[in-house]
């Protein structure tokens, strides 16, 4: 029986990329799969520090953030990581089938390693170990992610295989679903991808942001010094990368859109990008605003998703529990 899961970490309001990586496709799953589950990483966020105060508010924030966005939780398990203690659980027992130099080479610890004091935590290096439990916990069969979390996938791939060699068959190998533009990138540097703890402001379009925030955005959007609209991921990404934005949310395919904008330069074009995010963002920012008012209602969603997310998680740890050895 297919089972898709899907984590975001709750480190602030999740942005464009997040939303065409990943949210966008998880709307549409709940359609197409009897079981489907969306944790809020908060174990995972705090590989780096995060304020307490910031963090509790930042979970409900999420909630509201994914119930706007469309996750439906009568169809959907949304709920907090940490509610369900088997993830950490299980996390222990993959960490010990997990050797140091597999983790040293992932992204999360060779780029946040960098900037953290003391080269970062031991959390922050089995970081992908807990991304694995996450998936294997519920012997999830499709993640859909955004393409920077293709490495975790595949070490969360090696470390089933590794389980089932040692004890048994008993993981299903998860395969990644990835949306067509899986990467969006940072609107005021194509060579890195948008992300939350961008330092620059207007890399990153925010799903709250207002129409006039991302008016300003998109036209300081840099792009390079030829004025058509062309796809050429490789050779041009900054305009590429308004193509790929624009192609994700109108399902526009990326030589339509460029036909389409023929005799359009790039400062024009990136009005028409913004036009097409204010469509898209408003209606999500209008009801994320109304669900921030009802607390009470996001944390029986969140209570709720964790009691059903335990009862699926409880007998697959118990089962691993006795394969290792522990019952
Ligand atoms: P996180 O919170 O960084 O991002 C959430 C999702 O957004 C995608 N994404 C992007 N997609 C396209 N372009 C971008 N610029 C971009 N930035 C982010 C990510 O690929 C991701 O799908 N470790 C995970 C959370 C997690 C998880 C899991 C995911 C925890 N457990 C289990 C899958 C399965 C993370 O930090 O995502």
């Amino acid at each position: 029986e297919p089972r898709v899961f899907s984590g975001i970490q709750p480190t602030g309001i999740p942005h464009l990329g997040n939303y065409i990586g990943a949210l966008q496709s998880w709307v549409q799953l709940q359609e197409q799969y009897n079981t489907v589950l969306y944790s809020i990483a908060d174990l995972h966020s705090i590989t780096v520090p995060q304020d307490p105060g910031t963090l509790r508010a930042s979970i409900l924030d999420m909630a509201a953030c994914l119930l706007a966005c469309g996750i439906n939780p009568s169809k959907s398990c949304i709920f907090q990581q940490s509610q369900v203690t088997e993830h950490a659980e299980l996390a222990w027992i993959l960490s010990c089938l997990t050797s140091m130099p597999r983790l040293r080479h992932l992204p999360q610890w060779k780029v946040k390693s960098q900037t953290q004091r003391n080269e970062g935590s031991v959390g922050l290096f089995t970081y992908p170990v807990l991304q694995a439990a996450d998936i294997l916990l519920y012997r999830s069969t499709h993640v859909p992610v955004g393409d920077d979390q293709v490495q975790h996938l595949e070490l969360t791939q090696d470390t089933a295989r590794l389980f089932n060699r040692i004890y048994g068959d008993f993981f299903p190998i998860p395969r990644a679903i990835m949306s067509t533009s899986k990467k969006i990138r940072s609107l005021r540097d194509p060579s890195s991808k948008m992300s939350k703890s961008d330092p620059q402001k207007l890399a990153t379009v925010r799903l709250t942001d207002t129409p006039e925030e991302i008016v300003v955005k998109f036209k300081k959007a840099v792009t390079d010094f030829t004025s058509e609209v062309t796809y050429d991921p490789e050779g041009r990404p900054g305009v590429s990368n308004l193509v790929a934005i624009d192609s994700a949310l109108t399902g526009r395919g990326t030589e339509e859109i460029v036909q389409q904008s023929r005799g359009m330069d790039t400062s024009q074009y990136k009005l028409t990008v913004a036009q097409v995010v204010i469509h898209k963002l408003s209606p999500i920012r209008e009801e994320m605003q109304r669900l921030q008012r009802e607390q009470s209602y996001l944390r029986e969603v969140l209570y709720q998703g964790a009691q059903r997310a335990q009862e699926m998680a409880a007998p697959v740890y118990d089962s691993v529990a006795r394969m290792v050895g522990f019952r």
